[in-house]
């Protein structure tokens, strides 16, 4: 091996090395940054933009309580893809209420290897398809386990 081949296997490891070191802490990352959890803001563009996500990395949901300018959020879990395309929340399960996204917001803890399904579920979909209030998240395993 030339001392070429060495320094560049060694600028390799080192990249390699800080890699793992950047994704070996849980990140805490709130749902569509500056604009939080909101009508008409597209959190597929979100996600995707802020993928990957960890398997153990908190999203944060915060909105407002219902008022004269909004009709209210909250934060469902959608049972899958399907439901998810389609805004069907016939089978989804409530963490969070119109109230809960207030101050320091919503948190949920992505801590299992699935996908995660989020929408808001007021006025019967409403929110979800009108208002692009969905959000799909696999979180990938972390290398430090
Ligand atoms: C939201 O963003 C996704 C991904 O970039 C895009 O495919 C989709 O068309 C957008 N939706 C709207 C309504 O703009």
């Amino acid at each position: 091996m030339t001392l070429m081949s060495r320094a560049q296997l060694g600028f390799i490891l080192l990249v390699a090395a800080a890699s793992l070191l950047e994704v070996s802490e849980a990140r805490t990352i709130v749902v569509g940054s500056s604009e939080g959890w909101r009508f008409g803001f597209n959190y597929t563009d979100w996600a995707l933009q802020n993928s990957p996500f960890y398997i153990n990395d908190e999203l944060v949901f915060k909105y407002d309580p219902p008022s004269k300018t909004n009709s209210g959020y909250s934060v469902y879990l959608l049972p899958n893809l399907w439901s998810y395309i389609t805004c069907d929340f016939s089978k989804a399960k409530i963490l969070a209420s119109e109230t809960q996204g207030k101050g320091g917001g919503f948190k949920v803890e992505l801590n299992q290897w699935r996908p995660y399904y989020f929408a808001s579920g007021n006025k019967d979909g409403y929110n979800c398809k009108d208002g692009l209030m969905k959000l799909f998240a696999v979180p990938l395993p972390r290398w430090n386990y």
